[in-house]
C-alpha cells in the first residue's frame, strides 16, 4: 500500500521535464557469468537510453508533456509515445532487480510466504514465470505483479507493456526481447531465464510490494 500511496503522491505533486537514464546500481561486470559485460553495457546504455531519448524527443509538445512514465503507460493511447515510455518504466525496474552474484540472498519470509501462497512454492512460482518468458512470441516481457488486494499474478506483455497500465504493481520482470540474452546465449534462452534467478535481487522485489 506504501508504494502505491507514494506512487500516488508523485503523480499528483511532480511535474516532470525531462527524462533520465537511471545510472546502474552495480559494476557493468557484475552479473557475469549470467549477463556479460558486453549485454549490460548494450542493454542499458545502448537500447535503454535510446528509449529515454525517444521519450524525451517525443513527449514535449504533447498531451503528455510534464507527466510521469507510469502516468503516460496509464493513459496514453497506443503507438509511439506509450511504447518508449512502456520500455522506460520497464528497463527502470528490470536493471533495479538485481544484484551482483557475490552479494545474493534469499528472499525474505515476507516474500517467500506471499510466493507460496499464490503459487504454492519458489520453484513451481519459478518454472511459471519461465513457462510464460518461453511463450511470449515475439518481443515482450512477463510480470510478477500484483493487484490492489495484494494477489500476485504472472502477466505477460506484448512489446513494451507494462503491468501498470491494466492497474497492476510489477514487482519482478523478465525481458524477453533478444538484446536482453541473444549476444550471451544465442538459442539458448531458456538457459537465460532459468538463470537470471541467480541475480534476483530479492530485497528490491519485496520492497515494491505494498504493505
Ligand atoms: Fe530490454
Amino acid at each position: 500500500m506504501y508504494t502505491l500511496i507514494l506512487s500516488i503522491i508523485l503523480m499528483t505533486t511532480t511535474k516532470i521535464t525531462s527524462y533520465t537514464l537511471p545510472i546502474l546500481p552495480y559494476p557493468l561486470t557484475a552479473l557475469e557469468p549470467f549477463i556479460s559485460e558486453a549485454t549490460l553495457r548494450n542493454h542499458h546504455g545502448k537500447h535503454f537510453a535510446a528509449y529515454v531519448n525517444n521519450l524525451n524527443r517525443l513527449v514535449p509538445g504533447s498531451e503528455y508533456e510534464g507527466l510521469l512514465v507510469e502516468e503516460i503507460v496509464q493513459q496514453a493511447a497506443d503507438g509511439p509515445i506509450y511504447n518508449n515510455a512502456g520500455q522506460v518504466l520497464n528497463h527502470r525496474l528490470y536493471f533495479e532487480q538485481f544484484v551482483p552474484v557475490s552479494q545474493y540472498k534469499a528472499p525474505g519470509k515476507r516474500l517467500v510466504n506471499a510466493i507460496n501462497y499464490h503459487f504454492s512454492s519458489m520453484d513451481a512460482f519459478k518454472r511459471q514465470m519461465t513457462e510464460a518468458a518461453m511463450s511470449v512470441f515475439g518481443s515482450g516481457w512477463v510480470w510478477l505483479a500484483v493487484d490492489t488486494e495484494g494477489r500476485l499474478q504472472i502477466v505477460k506483455e506484448a512489446g513494451g507493456g507494462n503491468p501498470w497500465r491494466r492497474g497492476l504493481i510489477p514487482l519482478l520482470g523478465i525481458d524477453c526481447w533478444e538484446h536482453s540474452w541473444y549476444l550471451d546465449y544465442a538459442f539458448d534462452k531458456i538457459a537465460h531465464f532459468d538463470e537470471l534467478w541467480n541475480i534476483i535481487n530479492w530485497e528490491v522485489i519485496e520492497s515494491r510490494l505494498p504493505l
